[in-house]
C-alpha cells in the first residue's frame, strides 16, 4: 500500500546529500528502497555520450543483466529519448519494455536534466501492481534535481 510520507523521505534524502558521502548515489538508492515500501529495485542509468546509450550506475536490489540500454529501447531508453518521466502501472501491457524479472509488475523512470539536457535517470521497479501516484513522480523529480551535480 502506498502510505509513504514523501515529505519525510525527502527530508532524509536532503540530509544524505548534505552529508556528502563518497557513495552518494548508492546511498540514495538504498535509502529510497528502504523507505518506500513499493520500491523494490532502485537504480541509476547514466548517459554514455560517446556510445549514445545508457550505462547502469549505482543501484539497490537484485543484480540486473541490463547494464547497457540503447536509446529508445525499453522504458529506460524511451525516457532518455524524450527526457520525460514515464510511469508504467502494469508492465505486461506495454510492448517496448525490457523485463528484469517476472516479479516486477510496475515501473517508474524519472530523468535527471542538467540545463534542460538529459544526463541520467532514476529507475524504480515495483513488485506491487499499480502502486504509483503523482506523489511518486513529484518526489522523484525533486530527488533528481537534488542530484544533478553528480552527473
Ligand atoms: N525495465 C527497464 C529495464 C531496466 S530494469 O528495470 C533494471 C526498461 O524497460 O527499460
Amino acid at each position: 500500500m502506498n502510505t509513504t510520507n514523501f515529505t519525510e523521505v525527502f527530508r532524509k534524502t536532503e540530509a544524505l546529500v548534505a552529508s556528502k558521502p563518497e557513495d552518494l548515489l548508492s546511498g540514495i538508492c538504498k535509502l529510497l528502497k528502504q523507505e518506500v515500501y513499493h520500491y523494490d529495485w532502485v537504480g541509476f542509468y547514466i548517459l554514455d555520450r560517446e556510445q549514445n546509450e545508457l550505462v547502469l550506475g549505482p543501484y539497490a536490489g537484485k543484480p540486473t543483466q541490463h547494464t547497457r540500454i540503447a536509446i529508445g529501447k525499453g522504458i529506460c531508453g524511451q525516457v532518455a529519448e524524450k527526457g520525460q518521466t514515464m510511469v508504467v502501472q502494469d508492465v505486461t501491457q506495454v510492448e517496448n519494455y525490457i523485463s528484469c524479472g517476472l516479479e516486477v509488475q510496475s515501473e517508474i523512470v524519472v530523468p535527471v536534466l542538467k540545463n534542460g539536457r538529459f544526463v541520467a535517470e532514476l529507475d524504480i521497479d515495483s513488485h506491487s501492481p499499480a502502486p504509483f501516484t503523482p506523489d511518486d513522480s513529484i518526489f522523484l523529480a525533486r530527488v533528481c534535481d537534488l542530484l544533478v551535480d553528480c552527473f
